[in-house]
């Protein structure tokens, strides 16, 4: 159990580097074992759903190893292509060892994911991809088995841009025999990350970051190395947390386009925010009005990752906000612990209102998941008085050394393990 300590009301100053993105480590870390070649990956965050992958891979029989934020993989030695369901339940997106494995061995075998905190989260849109690919899909409501002589291209409509079904079947594809159009893509900056590192795999693709992406032939070159995209759900909740607490925040290292949405509800409820290629500085007086309505969409619209860590900077903006989920059925589990620091949200199934109250006052809170954790620092960070949030390891599956991020800020916060 780790519990985090936060004295809040204390403003944010400084400059601080955001990490690398977990989400687009993750379908890479799969891609690698595509072709049997070494690569090297930078900017690869610490954290356990990393090291879950990693540990996948070795269990596969690569060679995977994290120095600091450096990854090196050598998957010539790869030797397997089942995993087991101890490392399968470690990490709902390890499905995405799915693709990859067919793609290499044409073979794979593996335990469903199942639900998650945020709703049933089906696969059905993975599994028919490939199925479209030609491999043949048993399942025993445990157990996932895909074979595959012989995958062909083919075009691929997907009828909701899901990320994990796109990154899934454009890493299946590489191995087809001819091109493979997917249509309806998801577009994500994740999605257009994998795309580059599949390039430097080898492998023919254009598209990403349209609805639109075509994958040709797979020709396996030498060793590779790839940069590991800012992380733009990290870089939301910061600018979150400035925004609330009030300050002045740099935030580096970033691509403020990737978060655009969140930026421009920032700047509408107050903060004053100017941009580079790679910078943010995010200016508050903590004294927020209330935007919206919220509406969260696939990329490029508004994150459904950054919409708690946004309902908790309104907690204490004038007015109200109403923030719609339209991703997940069941995202709004941080609100009645956000209640317990005084804020007034009510929602009905996928739309909540927030009406800003004047003040928060500290309390001891639960995390509920990665994102609604989130939430829970950011509201704790303005709030008068010691907030506790018990969380059973969510925050850190995403969150790189975040205390010592935002006590060089100037938060009073530290973690307890
Ligand atoms: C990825 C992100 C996650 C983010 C989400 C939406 C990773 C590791 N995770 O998750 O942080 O919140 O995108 O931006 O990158 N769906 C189906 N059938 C499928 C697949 C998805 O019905 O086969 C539904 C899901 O239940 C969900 C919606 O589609 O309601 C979005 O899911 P998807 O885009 O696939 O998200 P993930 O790839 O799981």
């Amino acid at each position: 159990m780790e519990l985090w300590h936060i004295r809040g009301e204390k403003r944010l100053c400084g400059a601080v580097q955001v990490q690398g993105s977990k989400n687009a480590s993750l379908p890479i870390l799969a891609a690698s074992i595509l072709a049997p070649q070494r690569c090297e990956l930078y900017n690869v965050p610490q954290l356990r759903d990393v090291d879950a992958a990693l540990r996948i891979l070795r269990c596969l029989g690569c060679v995977a190893e994290q120095q600091g934020n450096t990854v090196y993989i050598d998957s010539g030695t790869l030797s397997g292509c089942s995993i087991p369901h101890s490392l399968m339940e470690e990490m709902r997106s390890s499905v995405i060892f799915l693709g990859a494995l067919i793609a290499r061995c044409g073979e794979a075998r593996l335990s469903l994911p199942g639900g998650c905190q945020l709703g049933k989260r089906p696969i059905d849109l993975h599994l028919a991809a490939l199925r479209e690919l030609g491999a043949e899909i048993e399942e025993d409501g445990t157990e996932i088995c895909c074979r595959s002589a012989r995958l062909h291209g083919t075009e691929i409509v997907f009828p909701f841009p899901s990320v994990g079904a796109t990154e899934n079947a454009m890493l299946a594809a590489c191995a087809a025999k001819g091109e493979t159009i997917l249509h309806g893509a998801a577009r994500e900056p994740e999605i257009v990350a994998l795309q580059d590192f599949l390039g430097s795999l080898g492998a023919e693709i254009s598209g990403a970051g349209t609805d639109t992406i075509r994958i040709g032939a797979f020709r396996p070159c030498g060793s590779t190395a790839q940069r590991i995209i800012p992380d733009r759900i990290v870089a939301s909740t910061l600018a979150c947390a400035a925004a609330s607490a009030g300050g002045d925040v740099m935030l580096q290292g970033i691509d403020p386009r990737h978060f655009s949405t969140v930026l421009y509800f920032l700047n509408k409820a107050g903060c004053d925010i100017m941009s580079t290629d790679h910078s943010a500085r995010i200016r508050s007086s903590g004294r927020l009005c209330a935007v919206g309505p919220v509406v969260t969409e696939p990329y490029p619209g508004f994150p459904t990752d950054a919409q708690p860590v946004l309902m908790a900077a309104m907690l204490q903006a004038r007015g109200r906000t109403l923030i719609r989920e339209t991703i997940f059925e069941n995202r709004f589990r941080q609100v009645p612990e956000l209640r317990r620091l005084g804020a007034d949200i009510d929602y009905c199934g996928r739309t909540a209102e927030v009406r800003g109250v004047p003040r928060l006052h500290g309390a001891a809170l639960t995390a509920t998941d990665l994102r609604g954790g989130a939430s829970m620092i950011v509201a704790g960070l303005s709030a008068q008085g010691e907030t506790v949030i018990c969380d059973d390891g969510h925050i850190t599956r995403g969150y790189e050394c975040f205390d010592s991020r935002l006590r060089a800020l100037g938060a009073d916060i530290w973690l307890e393990r």
